[in-house]
């Protein structure tokens, strides 16, 4: 195979974590060897789900953590929770396009919070939503499942969905990191991987391991076949 040669990044996500015990939980993560954690944000409006806001984020930084916080917004409107994850201590701050009335002006509201601005698309987006958006982001996250839910099976139109973004990415010069969600898990990251991803989102595939090392040793140990 060739190598890519990417700066690989896993991003566990804490939907699947022991809510009662967040604080330790994104610790074990991380020592475990995270490299940030990914915060999925819904509002039982754009998704039918109910997670968490701005507080518990806040909360997570006081509780000690470091290292980067990757907040998925899967709410609408988006954009008084884009000021308030950024007080909160977000690192990077995502949105799906359709939430927004007008997106541009919600990536500069992230940019000018001085976090890390992205957009999530969903299985069935089409990357012209980004196409003109892409000076301003430093993330693009393509979902492989419907959001809403932990636990689903990826979706295998993804894989081609990548290597035009990957495309689209490398075409723009820009440093924009490719993240895929969703049905992520030792079965899946190789093909997410070659089809160009380098942050992957994992959720139920650490959170319901046994030993959180173990799993993300071996994901690293694929990623390092590439
Ligand atoms: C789904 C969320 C995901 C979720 C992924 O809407 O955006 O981040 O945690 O869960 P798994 O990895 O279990 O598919
Ligand atoms: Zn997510």
């Amino acid at each position: 195979m060739q190598n890519l040669k990417r700066d690989y990044k896993i991003a566990p996500s804490i939907l699947s974590a022991d809510f009662a015990r967040l604080g330790e939980e994104a610790d074990a993560v991380l020592a475990a060897g995270g490299d940030m954690i990914h915060f999925d944000v819904m509002d039982n409006h754009y998704v039918p789900n109910l997670t968490f806001g701005p507080m518990v984020c806040k909360a997570l930084r006081k509780y000690g953590i470091k290292a980067p916080i990757d907040v998925h917004l899967m709410v609408e409107p988006v954009d008084d929770l884009i000021e308030q994850f950024a007080e909160a201590g977000a690192s990077y701050i995502t949105f799906h396009p359709e939430a927004s009335k007008h997106v541009d002006r919600s990536l500069q509201l992230i940019e000018n919070a001085g976090c890390k601005a992205g957009l999530v698309l969903n299985p069935a987006s089409s990357l012209e939503l980004v196409k003109y958006s892409l000076e301003r982001l430093d993330m693009l996250l393509l979902m492989s499942v419907n959001p809403g839910f932990g636990g689903q099976k990826f979706i295998p139109s993804t894989l081609d969905k990548l290597r035009a973004a990957r495309e689209m990415i490398d075409a723009s010069g820009k440093d924009i990191r490719l993240e895929v969600d969703g049905g992520i898990n030792l079965e899946t990251l190789h093909s997410v991987a070659e089809a160009g991803a380098d942050t992957f989102v994992a959720g139920s595939a650490i959170f319901n391991a046994a030993d959180y090392r173990e799993v993300i040793g071996a994901m690293r140990a694929q990623l390092a076949e590439i």
